[in-house]
C-alpha cells in the first residue's frame, strides 16, 4: 500500500499520519503539504525518520504538479485533509479556501482518476476526502442531530468551500465510478492544535494573563472530539468503509462555548497553582463571528454501528491531557505564536 495523506502537517493531519505509520509498518506513507502558516513539521518530528514516511512539500493547487507526483509514485489510496481550515480567516479571505478547498481537491480528483485509469483502473484504490459537520449549516432545535442524511446548507464561506468539496468528491464517485468514501467530523481538540482555534487559544491566552475572547455571549454550541479519537475513526472509514458512503463522526459531547471556557479556566487554575477564579476573571465578550453557526450536534451512530467506532476518552480526561501537552511544550507553543517555526522548518526540506 503506498498511500498519499494530505495536509499531514497540520493539526488533525499529523495525527493520521503519526498513526498510520506507526499503525502500519507495511505501508509507505506519503505526506503532502504546501506548509501553510498551519502546517508545521514539528509536529512530526517523532516520526520523521521512520523508514515507511516520507514528506513532500507541495501545493494542492498545482496541478501539474499533482499530475507528475502520482506518476512517479502511483498511489494506491489517499486520505485527503489538506484544506484552510479557520472560519474567521474564511470570512476575511474566501477566495484561498476556494482555492485550497475546492479547486485543489478537484486537481487531486483528477490526478488519482488519472493516473488509476492508466495504470489498470480503480480496483484496490480508494480515495478518502476528510470533511466537516459545518456543511450541514446550523442547528436551531436542541433535538436535532445531523445526520448523514441531512441536507447541506453550508453558512460560512469555509463551510461553503468544504461542501462544494464534498459535492465534487461524490460526483467524482456517481460519474467516473471512482472509488471514493466520506466522512464529516465535528469540532477536534487537543496537541498540535493551532492556537488560533478556541481550545488553545484559551489555554494560552489564560496562561500568559491576555483577554478571554468570546465571542457574542458565548451561546454557541460545538461537538468536540479528542483528536486522536478522530484518526482512530479515520483508519476505520479508510480501511473498514464503504465505498461511496459517507461517515459522521463526533463524540456527542456538546459544549457552550462560554461553559467550556469556564471548565479550562477552572483546570488551567488548578494547574497553575491560581486561587480559583482567578483566570475566569479574564473572560472578554468581543464582537460577535459574522454569520455564526448556532450549534452544531453529530449523530454519529452510523460509524459506532456499522464500523464499530467509538470515542476512547471522557471530554474532562481529554481537556487535561490537552492542556498538560500545551504546558509542556512550551517551545512549539512559542514556535508556533511568533511564527519561526515556519522559517526553521522550511528550510530544512526543498521543494521537489
Ligand atoms: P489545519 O489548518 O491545522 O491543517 C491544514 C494543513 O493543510 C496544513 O498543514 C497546511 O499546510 C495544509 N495545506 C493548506 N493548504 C494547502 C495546499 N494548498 N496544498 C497542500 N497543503 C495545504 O487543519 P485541521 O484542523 O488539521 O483540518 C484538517 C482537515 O480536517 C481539513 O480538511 C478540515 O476541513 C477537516 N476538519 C477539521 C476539523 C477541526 O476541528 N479542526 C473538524 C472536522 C474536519
Ligand atoms: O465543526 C468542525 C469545525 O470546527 C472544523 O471544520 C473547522 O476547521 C474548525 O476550525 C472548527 O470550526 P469552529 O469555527 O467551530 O472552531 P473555532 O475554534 O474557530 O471556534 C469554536 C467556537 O468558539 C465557535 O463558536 C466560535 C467561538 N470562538 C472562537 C474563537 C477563535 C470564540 O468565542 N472566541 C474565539 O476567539
Amino acid at each position: 500500500m503506498k498511500l498519499l495523506i494530505t495536509g499531514g502537517a497540520g493539526f488533525i493531519g499529523s495525527h493520521v499520519v503519526r498513526l498510520f505509520v506507526t499503525k502500519y509498518p507495511e505501508y509507505q506513507i506519503y505526506n503532502l503539504d504546501a506548509l501553510t502558516y498551519a502546517g508545521n513539521l514539528a509536529n512530526l518530528s517523532d516520526i520523521e525518520n521512520a523508514p515507511n514516511y516520507t514528506f513532500i512539500k507541495g501545493d494542492i493547487t498545482d496541478a501539474k504538479f499533482l499530475e507528475d507526483m502520482f506518476a512517479e509514485l502511483s498511489f494506491d489510496g489517499v486520505i485527503h485533509l489538506a484544506a484552510e481550515s479557520h472560519v474567521d480567516r474564511s470570512i476575511t479571505d474566501p477566495m484561498s479556501f476556494v482555492m485550497t478547498n475546492v479547486v485543489g481537491t478537484v486537481n487531486l480528483l483528477n490526478a488519482a482518476k488519472n493516473s488509476w485509469v492508466s495504470t489498470g483502473g480503480f480496483d484496490g484504490k480508494r480515495f478518502y476526502h476528510v470533511s466537516t459537520d459545518e456543511v450541514y449549516g446550523s442547528l436551531h432545535n436542541p433535538e436535532d442531530f445531523f445526520t448523514e442524511e441531512t441536507a447541506y446548507d453550508p453558512q460560512s464561506p469555509y463551510s461553503a468551500s468544504k461542501a462544494a468539496s464534498d459535492h465534487f468528491v461524490r460526483a467524482y464517485g456517481n460519474t467516473y465510478k471512482m472509488p471514493v468514501v466520506l466522512s464529516n467530523c465535528s469540532n477536534n481538540y487537543g496537541p498540535n492544535h493551532f492556537p488560533e482555534k478556541l481550545i488553545p487559544l484559551m489555554i494560552h491566552n489564560i496562561q500568559t494573563n491576555k483577554p478571554l475572547p468570546v465571542y457574542g455571549k458565548g451561546e454557541n454550541v460545538r461537538d468536540w472530539l479528542f483528536v486522536v479519537d478522530h484518526a482512530r475513526a479515520i483508519d476505520a472509514v479508510f480501511h473498514k468503509g464503504k465505498l461511496g458512503e459517507t461517515y459522521n463522526i463526533g463524540g456527542f459531547n456538546e459544549w457552550k462555548n462560554l461553559d467550556l471556557v469556564h471548565l479550562l479556566c477552572q483546570i488551567m487554575d488548578r494547574k497553575l497553582g491560581r486561587p480559583e477564579g482567578t483566570s475566569a476573571q479574564l473572560i472578554t465578550y468581543v464582537t460577535d463571528r459574522a454569520g455564526h453557526d448556532l450549534r452544531y450536534a453529530i449523530d454519529a451512530n452510523k460509524i459506532m454501528n456499522e464500523l464499530g467506532w467509538q470515542p476512547s476518552l471522557q471530554f474532562e480526561e481529554g481537556l487535561e491531557k490537552t492542556v498538560d501537552w500545551f504546558l509542556a511544550n512550551q517551545t512549539w507553543l512559542e514556535n508556533v505564536t511568533s511564527g519561526a517555526y515556519q522559517s526553521y522548518y522550511k528550510g530544512m526540506y526543498a521543494n521537489r
